[in-house]
């Protein structure tokens, strides 16, 4: 009984210790680790030279019409489903594109129910109009 206990005390030891040698880095492994555990996000101020560039690629321009419709648009637009017009089906869009463009944008920012659902601005309620925009150009040039 006894024995069986020591061995169990042993484990928890011999665990504890190497548990603890994982804290044994050298300087540069510790480096490494912070930079690697670093926040992913960082608070990019106006006018900090710090992370102009993070902030270019991400976030704190507007979104490109290829970026939204591969984020909010291309479940429907891609596949056809619910009788989206699928992206480069040029005879789908003919009709559309005919209507011109600022009843597309119209239609993509408020919604349509002609045949099917279009949702208000594909349900991405946090993109601009310019944004939705930018998507319908994306679609429509794709698209004939
Ligand atoms: C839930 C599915 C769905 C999503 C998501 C969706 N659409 Fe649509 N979209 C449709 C359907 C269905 C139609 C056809 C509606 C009709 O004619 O009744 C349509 C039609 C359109 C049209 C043509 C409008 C016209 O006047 O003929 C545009 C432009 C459009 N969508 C843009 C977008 C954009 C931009 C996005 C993403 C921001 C988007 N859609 C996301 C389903 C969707």
């Amino acid at each position: 009984m006894k024995k069986v206990l020591l061995k169990q005390v042993a484990s928890a030891v011999a665990l504890l210790v190497l548990a603890l040698s994982a804290w044994a880095l050298t300087d540069k492994q510790r480096d490494e680790v912070s930079s690697r555990i670093a926040p992913a996000g960082k608070v990019c101020l106006q006018g900090d030279s710090g992370c102009g560039a993070a902030m270019a690629a991400s976030g704190g321009g507007a979104k490109s019409g290829k970026e939204v419709y591969e984020g909010s648009c291309q479940g429907c637009h891609a596949t056809g489903a619910g009788n989206a017009p699928k992206m480069g089906d040029t005879a789908a869009w003919a009709p559309r594109i005919a209507q011109g463009n600022d009843t597309l944008y119209t239609h993509a920012i408020e919604g349509l129910n002609n045949v099917g659902m279009m949702p208000a601005k594909g349900l991405c309620m946090t993109c601009s109009d310019d944004e939705i925009k930018a998507a319908v150009d994306y679609m429509v040039e794709n698209s004939q």
